[in-house]
């Protein structure tokens, strides 16, 4: 998803902007550009590419841009194709230059209107009506400042945006409204940046802007300014470096690295969460005893990989707690008049913390009645984090790669926590959670069995290589673990797969199912099995071909038609959380050996801070 970077200071910033957008390349882009600004004479030198940012690095070494003030962009097409004319930085008149996360929804209104007036476009995008409604306000006679903030008016959708004008040499204005941003305070220079990672290497002092609020930025101060222009005061955050290191450790891909990570993430965010025999109920927040108690009900809320989790956290929490829970993709919620039963609790789960839909489910929830508002995620300083009325972090580490892997099982292990304290409050036996308590500490080496099965997926994936639709089954917690493998096979490898209950076959899918349609069975020994065995006959009698993930001692036979992969035996609540790390193996494989973008499949991001 787009992403933004401006600096303005004493010394020259093509360097930083461009270390900037390389930290910002996880979230997915297709185009990239950067606009520096002549201090002498405040015009501006704009480069733009249709790629990668190091495509953009390259030209700009054959070809350097001075100056000590500008904005850069990575750009995720939504209006109009990736291509220069498009891509950000835009201009007009060379006087005034943005960059643009977002989609502004009355864009064609406002389009109509400015070329009525006489305005000429350049590009195809929503973004460009920004600037000629700036520009408008400063031939008006406001500075750039003011004319952002009644431009900003005018504005219906979603946007993060940054601006620089010829006559206010050093200055970036930057505004947002439901799009991240947030502001790096340097020595001699200050910056914007779309997340906290992107200025890392500058600065550890942050400012976070409100929405429809605007900073004012040069070398030397921010100034914030309400959306009515009045002087807001707000404290600089420290966020300290969690060393968080971006690189691919000696892995081929960061998605690799980050399936390798597990047993650590997974042991970081158990860390002080569970003693020798129970979970600790303050994870949760202080209220959390209080408010789980009063908890009647519960609503989940994620988009792709998270929405999954929230699958398999409704099984866990009405199977160990007893308490009725909805999960729900969040932007079907955003739209959705959902009966509320009496004191629920909204829980939304988000790796990045910014995905539009996901904050807009939270938005909803906060203005019904609910008892409170509960966010799981990755990124401390993200708006879900900071928005909900309490907030637990994932500690799953940077996650780098579009595909989620290690932020999918670090936030089922917390989901599983808090199904035990809420379990804990309706008087679930503690010789129950103690047993679930002990598995959970032995959950990270059992991990790290399971990736042992690397060379046998790597192996495997080669029979998949040219199957053009693989179904998933499993039933239970294990049904949404398969929709999980879907996922990951269909964003890496651009293979079509479904995810299914086992149970739900003979409704429909069995009518695909011949000799060339591989079946993934996740089928680990539990009260299940036996539902899920004859499933699989029904796939057997019509000539599929099976993979059958399950434990040691099942009763599965291995045949011509019949492969089976041997996952490590685990108690039956955490099984979900192992069987996740085969099949995200197994697509990875499938994708190494297709050759797709494995960590930025193509039309895809990571943080889809649009709706
Ligand atoms: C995008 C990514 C998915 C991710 C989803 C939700 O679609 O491609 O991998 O699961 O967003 O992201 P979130 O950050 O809210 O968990």
């Amino acid at each position: 998803m787009c992403g933004i970077v401006g600096a303005t200071g004493t010394a020259a910033v093509q360097a930083t902007l461009l270390e900037g957008l390389s930290r910002l390349e996880y979230r997915g882009y297709d185009s990239a550009g950067i606009a520096i600004q002549n201090t002498s004479n405040g015009a501006f030198n704009r480069v733009r590419v249709v790629g990668k940012v190091q495509q953009l690095v390259d030209q700009l070494e054959q070809k350097p841009i001075s100056g000590s003030a500008g904005i850069a962009h990575t750009r995720w097409a939504t209006h109009g194709k990736p291509s220069e004319r498009n891509s950000h930085p835009h201009m007009l008149d060379g006087r005034l230059t943005l960059v643009h996360n977002g989609i502004i929804e009355n864009f064609l209104e406002l389009r109509a209107d400015i070329t009525a007036r006489g305005g000429r476009f350049e590009s195809d995008t929503d973004s460009e009506v920004i600037v000629h409604l700036v520009a408008e306000f400063i031939h008006g006679g406001m500075n750039l400042a003011e004319a952002v903030r009644r431009g900003m008016s005018k504005l219906e959708g979603a946007f993060a945006i940054g601006l620089m004008s010829s006559a206010e040499r050093g200055q970036i204005v930057a505004a947002k409204r439901g799009c991240p941003l947030v502001i790096g305070i340097g020595k001699n220079a200050n910056f914007i940046g779309s997340d906290v990672l992107s200025l890392r290497s500058f600065t550890d002092r942050f400012l976070f802007l409100e929405d429809d609020e605007l900073a004012v930025l040069d070398s030397e101060q921010v100034t914030i300014f309400d959306g009515d222009g009045n002087q807001v005061d707000r404290a600089t955050e420290i966020v300290l470096d969690q060393g968080d290191r971006i690189d691919k450790g000696g892995y081929r891909h960061f998605m690799e690295k980050e399936i390798h990570a597990q047993p650590e993430s997974i042991r970081n965010t158990l860390e002080g969460r569970i003693t020798s025999s129970e979970v600790v109920a303050q994870t949760f927040g202080i209220e959390a005893v209080d408010v789980l108690e009063k908890t009647e009900a519960l609503t989940i809320v994620g988009c792709g990989t998270s929405f999954y989790a929230a699958l398999v956290a409704r099984y866990w929490i009405e199977d160990l707690a007893r308490v009725p829970c909805d999960a729900e993709i969040a932007s079907e919620f955003r739209y959705r008049n959902a009966a509320l039963p009496k004191n629920s609790l909204f829980l939304s789960l988000s790796q990045s913390g910014e995905s539009a839909d996901t904050i807009a489910a939270l938005r909803l929830a906060q203005t019904r009645d609910y008892l409170h508002t509960m966010n799981i995620g990755n990124v401390t300083t993200s708006t879900l984090m900071r928005d909900s009325d309490s907030a637990i972090a994932m500690r799953a580490g940077v996650e780098v790669s579009v595909a989620s892997t290690k932020a999918f099982t670090t936030v089922l292990v917390d989901l599983l926590l808090l199904a035990l304290v809420l379990a804990r409050t309706r008087g679930f036996p503690g010789e129950e959670e103690r047993e679930i308590v002990r598995a959970l500490h032995t959950l990270p080496e059992k991990i790290e069995q399971v990736l042992g099965l690397k060379e046998r997926m790597q192996t495997l994936a080669e029979e998949f290589v040219t199957k053009k639709h693989v179904l998933f089954l499993g039933r239970g917690t294990h049904y949404p673990i398969a929709m999980e493998g879907a996922l990951k096979l269909k964003e890496l490898s651009y293979t079509h797969a479904e995810g299914y209950p086992a149970g739900e076959l003979k409704h429909g899918p069995l009518a695909l199912v011949d000799r060339k349609m591989p079946v993934v069975a996740v089928a680990p020994s539990n009260e299940l099995l036996r539902k899920v065995q004859s499933n699989l006959q029904e796939v057997r009698a019509r000539g599929g071909k099976l993979y059958v993930f399950t434990d040691e001692g099942t009763e599965f036979v291995p045949g011509p038609d019949v492969t089976i992969i041997e996952v490590p035996e685990v108690h039956r609540v955490l099984s979900p959380i192992v069987y996740t790390i085969p099949l995200q193996l197994l697509a990875y494989h499938i994708a190494v050996h297709k050759g797709t973008d494995i960590d930025q499949p193509r039309n895809i991001a990571k943080s889809v801070t649009v709706e």
